[in-house]
This record gives structure tokens, C-alpha cells and sequence, in this order.
């Protein structure tokens, strides 16, 4: 059989084990031969391709990025888009697509799947906010990243007697900040699926300095909001429109606003870091190139099932199908388990405050 693959939305540590694992499996088990689409959703639009095969493949497993590169092209955003995909798939002689990416490139894949293409899924982000999977592949290196960051910072705030923010990704979910907050022990952690009260959070850094903790530790999601405000923080220092064509804003910022606060309420000097796409790039955890070569088995497995307008998904510690509808359906927030994890390692005093907000 011939497949397509292509790799599509923000970049994830990871993506290279998984169309390495496709091209093996399919190679070696089902006598496949594969046609990379560059670019995400671009290069099946724009009918930009590159052969893929097991050369190409090879070596490519402790790489980040992706061999096929990736955009955040919305084929429903361009004159007959969907239409010029289905063409182009055609035209190279695809049976079958897989598609690498998150709950965007998912939703195109689902719309392809309802035009009549036979497409399979693979869930990519390091946010981990994709529903109907446990976890997605990338989640596990950026944790580690922001992980080892917060470690680092530690150690020169408590030097100090400072404040310091980490902003680390996650736009709609904080999985990122919710981990690696629990992982790095920090003080104050905060997501956008509980919008923050900022006296609250003086409160309770003041509370620790008089309880003999002069530096306190403050992890912040991109995308955490103001309990008093309703807009998340964007970049303003941008060339590029504000919007991708999937409608999402350029988030940043909201680090250095918190810590400006912080240090207006309690007169402790704050600084913020912005771990920003050091989170996405370079070599992917042992974790994530298991989880990402068995997505690639799964997906290839699938296709031969006949198993489209589905994706591979990880349930326990098996991969396992489910509807495309049901990932894209709707973000998977930051579980309650996990946010009492985060308050339950909080002295009374920390836990009050927090509890509140
Ligand atoms: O991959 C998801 C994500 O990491 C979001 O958390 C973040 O808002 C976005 O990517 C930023 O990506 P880019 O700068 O590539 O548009």
C-alpha cells in the first residue's frame, strides 16, 4: 500500500520516532511504500513532497524537530483546500494518510476523513491537552526541560532572597506548569484552568517570608489568566499577524507581568524567565521515544485494520483506537487529581490562599 504522512502544527520532540516507526513497521511487516508531505497540511495543498523510505529514516530517532517540517496551514482556510488535498493524494497514489499533530491538524483530519480520504491519526503537543489519550509524546521532554530550569532557578533565587517566575508553555491547559511545578517543587503555580487572584498570590509568597523563606518560586502557563481580566497575554513585539489560520493569538508575556505584581504588592525584588521553545526543541526523553515508536506501530497497524477517521491513543500503558471526533472534540484540561497533587504538598498557610482562588 502506499501512504502518505505528514507532520503538522507546532513542532514536538518526538516526531521523528514516529514516522520512523511507521516506515519500519510498514516497510519491513506490510510491504508499504511511503510519500513524506512537507510542511504540514502545506505540503499536501501545495503538492510539496519528499520520498520516505528507510534511508530516510535512518538515524533520525534521538532527533527533535521533524524531517518533514511542519506549518500550521489550515487547508479549510484556502479556495477549495480541502478539495486540492484529496487531488493531491490521488495524484501520488495514497491509499492511506497519517497525521501527525495536535488537536488542529486532527480537526483537518477529520474533515478529510468526512470528504472520503482514508486518514489515521497520531496525537503530537507537548501541552498534553489532547482528549481521549493519557498522554501525547512530547509532553514528557518538555517537562523535563522546564523541570531542569526550575531546579536551576532555585538555587539562584534562594541566593538572592528573589522572586522568579517561570513562564513555560500551554495555551489552552497546563499540564506543562502542573508537572513541572510539582517536579521542581515550586511555591505558586499557575494555570489557565483557574484563573488567578494576584493579592492572592503575594499573600502567600509574603506568608513564606515570614515563615523564613526569603525566595519563593512562581511556574506560570502562557496561557494563564487574571481572575480579573479576560484576555490572555499576547505578543505585542510581533512583524507577523497576531493570528495563525487557526484563529490562535501569539501568546507571551504573562511571566514579567506577574512578577512586576509580585514585586508592586510585596516589595520583594521578582524576575521572570520565559522557557519559551527551549521546551520543544532538542532530543526527546527515553519516555517520549517509546510512546512516539509505538504511536507510529499503532497508526500503521491501523491503517491495515482499516481503521480510519480514527487515532492511535495511549490508555493505561496500552495504545488502543478511538474516534478522531472524540480527540479533537474538545481540549483536556489539567485533571482534578493532578491540581490536588499540586495544592496537597502545601503547608496549611499556602494551602488556604491557594484553595481560595
Ligand atoms: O505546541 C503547542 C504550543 O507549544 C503552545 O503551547 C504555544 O502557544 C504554541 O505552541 C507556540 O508555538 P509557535 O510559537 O510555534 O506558534
Amino acid at each position: 500500500m502506499r501512504v502518505g504522512v505528514l507532520t503538522g502544527g507546532g513542532d514536538c520532540p518526538g516526531l521523528n520516532a514516529v514516522i520512523r516507526a511507521v516506515v519500519r513497521k510498514g516497510t519491513f511487516h506490510y510491504e508499504d511504500g511511503f510519500v513524506g508531505f512537507m510542511e504540514g497540511w502545506r505540503g499536501l495543498l501545495e503538492d510539496k513532497t519528499m520520498e520516505l523510505d528507510l534511508s530516510s529514516v535512518g538515524g533520525i530517532l534521538p532527533r527533535g524537530g521533524t524531517i518533514l517540517r511542519t506549518s500550521r496551514t489550515n487547508p479549510a482556510k484556502h479556495d477549495n483546500g480541502l478539495q486540492h488535498c484529496v487531488e493531491n493524494l490521488k495524484k501520488h497514489g495514497c491509499e492511506a494518510l497519517i497525521a501527525i499533530g495536535g488537536d488542529d491538524t486532527l480537526s483537518v483530519a477529520q474533515k478529510l476523513f468526512s470528504n472520503g480520504v482514508k486518514v489515521v491519526g497520531v496525537p503530537k503537543t507537548i501541552d498534553n491537552d489532547l482528549s481521549g489519550t493519557d498522554f501525547t509524546f512530547g509532553f514528557d521532554t518538555a517537562v523535563n526541560v522546564a523541570t531542569s530550569a526550575i531546579d536551576r532557578v532555585h538555587t539562584t533565587a534562594e541566593a538572592h532572597n528573589r522572586v522568579i517566575v517561570v513562564e513555560v508553555m500551554g495555551r489552552d491547559s497546563g499540564w506543562i506548569a502542573a508537572y513541572s511545578g510539582i517536579a521542581g517543587g515550586a511555591d505558586v503555580i499557575l494555570i489557565p484552568e483557574v484563573p488567578f487572584d494576584i493579592d492572592q498570590v503575594a499573600e502567600l509568597i509574603r506568608q513564606r517570608q515570614a515563615r523564613g523563606r526569603y525566595f519563593s518560586i512562581v511556574v506560570v502557563a502562557e496561557g494563564a489568566k487574571f481572575a480579573d481580566g479576560n484576555e490572555k497575554h499576547s505578543e505585542s513585539s510581533s512583524l507577523q499577524p497576531g493570528r495563525d489560520e487557526f484563529g490562535h493569538l501569539r501568546l507571551g508575556g504573562i511571566g514579567s507581568t506577574v512578577a512586576y505584581e509580585i514585586e508592586k504588592r510585596t516589595g520583594f525584588e521578582s524576575r521572570s524567565v520565559v522557557l519559551g521553545h527551549i521546551q520543544r526543541g532538542g532530543t526527546p526523553s527515553a519516555f517520549d521515544r517509546v510512546l512516539a515508536t509505538r504511536y507510529g506501530l499503532g497508526a500503521i497497524d491501523m491503517v491495515h485494520r482499516g481503521e480510519f477517521g480514527q487515532m492511535a491513543a495511549l490508555r493505561g500503558n496500552r495504545i488502543i483506537s478511538i474516534p478522531l471526533l472524540e480527540a479533537v472534540a474538545s481540549n483536556r484540561k489539567v485533571s482534578q487529581e493532578i491540581l490536588d497533587a499540586a495544592i496537597g504538598i502545601l503547608d496549611k498557610l499556602d494551602y488556604k490562599v491557594t484553595k481560595v482562588s
